[in-house]
């Protein structure tokens, strides 16, 4: 079966890179209230690889003992990470009763208030409160994870609040959430839920090379397969550091296989035309089409450099101000088209849109 999983939001077999930042957040589960990496944002591009990341730190809170509940932000999210906890929650009294047969153990006079306390006339801050003092008495933490943040949400901003007003009242509680850096933006910048801004902000960026080589290789052999040295360094010079295109290289070379056990340079090559011509159909057109008249201007303006540009070599290059410039960067930063590195200097995010710029006329 092919391991691999082009597919929005599936957790590969295998993550390339991103190992510092579980280790950082297992440490946070581990250390509890305090550690600053309990409020995290993951920001990043489409198809970096926030969901799958944030899959992950679920599963680490797990290990740690830590319930999850896990969320989209939407209408009526609040009321889903209150039904989530619930059930997240019974299950772990259940398994705490088991452990204490004898007489009323703590597990089942704690499952009696965690029933009761949940009556209809209580708001949502009141159920929650309770839901946590109870988990506290189990030492049990709590991490609400939100995916696809945006600040147009009302709930959100709610959320965003009362988790505050828990951390004020002590209760070992995270949040860790992960958008587009536009959304994100929107969101840390909104006046009521300033506090955000300290939480702390974790790009899910490019991922190096020799990482994404050795999730191929992990990925392929542990499905029972090899690949040529040569073919390997093609798919990840064409994975070009970004998650989602690694996983349609490595589906599409699997493919090309067949019954073959190796994995070879002519499967290899075959296999990553296919996913090029997958990637320009699922990510670089609509990313075409999303983008403004003057967006797409400043991106042509960068391609006459080698890898970097700045502010004021575009705007000398197209004849606007430095300002004009700068409000289009921005743009295109908050949209993961382009991203920004030490010593102000810029280049195009996401891996072969230099190229297909190159074949777009205005
Ligand atoms: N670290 C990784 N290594 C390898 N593949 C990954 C990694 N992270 C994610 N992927 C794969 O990349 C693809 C995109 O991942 P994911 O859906 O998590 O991205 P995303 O950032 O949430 O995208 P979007 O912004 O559209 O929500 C999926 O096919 C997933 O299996
Ligand atoms: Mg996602």
């Amino acid at each position: 079966m092919n391991p691999f999983t082009p597919t929005f939001g599936m957790v590969p077999p295998y993550l390339a890179g991103r190992q510092s930042l579980i280790t950082s957040m297992r440490r946070a589960f581990q250390n509890g209230p305090g550690d600053p990496n309990l409020s995290s944002v993951l920001v990043g591009p489409r198809g970096s690889g926030k969901t799958a990341l944030l899959s992950c730190i679920g599963d680490e809170a797990m290990k740690e003992g830590w319930l999850v509940a896990d969320t989209v932000a939407a209408d009526n999210m609040l009321d889903d990470i209150l039904q989530r906890t619930q059930v997240v929650g019974r299950e772990l009294l259940k398994n705490n009763e088991k452990k204490q047969l004898t007489g009323i153990g703590v597990g089942q006079m704690v499952s009696l208030t965690w029933e009761s306390d949940q009556a209809e006339t209580k708001n949502w801050r009141t159920k929650m409160s309770a839901l946590l003092n109870e988990l506290n008495k189990t030492q049990t933490g709590l991490l609400i994870t939100v995916d696809e943040v945006r600040a147009d949400i009302p709930e959100m901003i709610q959320l965003a609040s009362m988790y505050q007003l828990f951390i004020r009242e002590h209760a070992k509680i995270a949040l860790v959430m992960a958008g587009l850096p536009v959304n994100i933006n929107q969101l840390i910048s909104h006046k009521e839920v300033s506090f955000l801004r300290r939480a702390r902000q974790h790009y899910v960026g490019r991922i190096a090379d020799r990482d994404i080589r050795s999730a191929f290789r992990k990925t392929i052999e542990s499905a029972g397969k090899r690949i040529e040295d040569d073919a390997l360094s093609l798919a990840v010079e064409a994975a070009g550091g970004f998650a989602y295109m690694m996983q349609l290289v490595g589906y599409a070379v699997w493919e090309e296989s067949g019954e073959k056990e190796l994995i070879d340079t002519p499967a290899a090559k075959q296999g990553i035309e296919e996913a090029k011509e997958d990637f320009k159909r699922g990510v670089l057109d609509s990313t075409w089409r999303e983008l403004s008249k003057g967006d797409k201007k400043i991106l042509e303006a960068m391609l006459k450099d080698q890898e970097y540009s700045t502010v004021t070599d575009i705007a000398k290059r197209i004849g606007k101000t430095p300002g004009y410039v700068s409000t289009y960067k921005t743009r295109l930063l908050m949209a993961g088209v382009i991203e920004e590195l030490e010593g102000a200097v810029f280049t195009i995010a996401i891996p072969s849109f230099r190229e297909y710029i190159k074949n777009q006329s205005l």
